[in-house]
């Protein structure tokens, strides 16, 4: 695991590569969390006038961030592809699935990335695991109502989920005023995709962190400000 100001340099590194596949007029969505905000701040950086680049954003503190950078937001009424998704995430594997969700925002991020033609995302290399679920729980969004019900069900699955509260004790509540239940597996996935499709099947979840076959590209910084990009199996370089 990288010292954090280390972390800090990789992520950098990641966010400014990502800024450069951005062209005027690229329609982009952007992700949510501490990465993702480089990236956005790097894309501000080199379109300062927004140059005809048309953004929709994955959560209130993105939305207030692009606004605070002069940025002119739409909505999906006026826009609902994508060219380009550039977001952070909280693991990812050699085949680029990835667990994503920890700042909360997974519905949206998760919605915007299945409009997008092609899903970066940019990490630092403490990110990187064999298996999903081996260092981060896995975030589900529940509707608040069924949520007891859904917690049952997946302890009943040998699963582990703990209510994510906010700092009052009170369940936090994301920005679709939903709940999260951060979910841990007895052991790390060997079949991501088969317990997305199960969990989603729940009635009452709305939607889970797991991403698999949703990302194109994974930006990894690296200390020196150089950068790894790796490319999803079948999809172009
Ligand atoms: C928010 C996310 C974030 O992109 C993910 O948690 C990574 O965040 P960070 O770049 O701060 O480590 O999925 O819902």
């Amino acid at each position: 695991m990288p010292e954090a100001a280390d972390r800090d340099r990789e992520k950098m590194a990641a966010a400014r590569a990502a800024a450069l596949r951005v062209r005027p007029g690229t329609r982009v969505a952007l992700g949510t969390g501490t990465t993702a905000t480089l990236a956005i701040r790097a894309i501000a950086e080199r379109f300062p006038h927004g140059e005809g680049i048309e953004a929709v954003a994955s959560s209130r503190a993105t939305e207030a961030l692009a606004r605070s950078l002069g940025w002119p937001l739409r909505s999906l009424e006026e826009i609902s592809s994508f060219d380009l998704m550039v977001d952070g995430a909280d693991e990812v594997t050699e085949r680029l699935d990835v667990t994503k969700g920890h700042g909360g925002a997974l519905f949206r991020e998760k919605l915007l990335a299945r409009l997008t033609r092609e899903v970066v995302l940019v990490v630092d290399s403490s990110k990187m695991v064999d298996r999903l679920g081996a260092r981060a729980a896995i975030p589900v969004e529940v509707v608040p109502f069924a949520q007891p019900v859904v917690r049952r069900a997946l302890v009943d699955r040998g699963l582990r989920p703990d209510l994510r509260r906010g700092p009052d004790g009170r369940p936090w509540l994301t920005d679709n005023a939903n709940e999260l239940l951060d979910v841990r597996p007895p052991a790390p996935l060997a079949d991501p995709a088969r317990l997305d499709a199960e969990l989603r099947a729940l009635p009452g979840v709305v939607d889970t962190g797991l991403f698999v076959g949703l990302v194109h590209r994974v930006i990894v910084g690296h200390a020196d400000g150089s950068v790894e990009e790796r490319v999803a199996p079948g999809k172009p370089a």
